[in-house]
């Protein structure tokens, strides 16, 4: 398993009907600040994907094009970062643009396959993220739970991390992750690359 290139493809401003691709798609979606972009940077060893120390770093929906080697097969998948949402006091209307401009990339875009829901492993899951689950089960698309920042704890905080968001989530597919060290990198790949391998491209 390897990543044999990943570039900028284009971004997103506002989401059209059928953006449809011919590639896969997996989609970075979580609050602002938690790490998305990093994440994206470490899975494919590249710095393509602009971070920042203040939040509201993405404020489009950026897609980059990674190509890459998986079980003898070469293939390519597209990642889209999506910006970030519920940073400020005003979390309600900030999620609200959010979710209009989200809900229509996601429900025109029959190439997504799956959203990578990235959490701050230090934070408890509030009301809004609760209202996002809603709304990823409401899209129907699979989704998995990637539980970032894990350097700043112990890592037996990430074992109990990972039941609470089981318990909360309903779903076993929950990684614990370091864009620092790179912990929990090559299981995260596995993963995702193991879930596109029955789509045709
Ligand atoms: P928005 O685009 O604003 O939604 O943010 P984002 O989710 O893309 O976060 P980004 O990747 O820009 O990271 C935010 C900050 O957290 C940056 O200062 C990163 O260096 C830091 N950061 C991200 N991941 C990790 C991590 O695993 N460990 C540590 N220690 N810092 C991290
Ligand atoms: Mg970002």
């Amino acid at each position: 398993m390897r990543i044999l290139n990943a570039e900028y493809l284009k971004t997103v401003v506002k989401p059209e009907r059928r953006e449809c691709r011919e590639i896969p798609e997996i989609s970075f979606i979580g609050r602002s600040n938690v790490g998305k972009s990093s994440l994206i940077n470490r899975l494919v060893m590249r710095k393509i994907a602009r971070t920042s120390s203040t939040p509201g770093a993405t404020k489009a929906i950026n897609l980059y094009k990674i190509r890459y080697e998986f079980k003898d097969l070469r293939k390519w998948v597209i990642f889209s970062d999506f910006p970030g949402f519920g940073y400020s006091k005003v979390a309600k209307s900030t999620y609200s643009a959010w979710e209009s401009m989200i809900d229509t990339y996601i429900t025109e875009n029959v190439s997504i396959q799956k959203l990578v829901w990235v959490f701050d492993i230090r934070r408890d899951p509030d009301t809004l993220d609760k209202t996002v689950f809603e709304w990823i089960r409401y899209s129907r698309l699979p989704f998995c739970i990637i539980l970032t920042k894990s350097d700043k704890e112990g890592r037996g905080f990430g074992l109990s991390k990972k039941e609470v968001l089981r318990k909360e989530f309903q779903t076993n597919d929950i990684f614990v992750f370091s864009a620092k060290d790179g912990y929990g990198k090559e299981e995260i790949l596995s993963h995702l690359f193991t879930s596109l391998l029955n789509h045709e491209t």
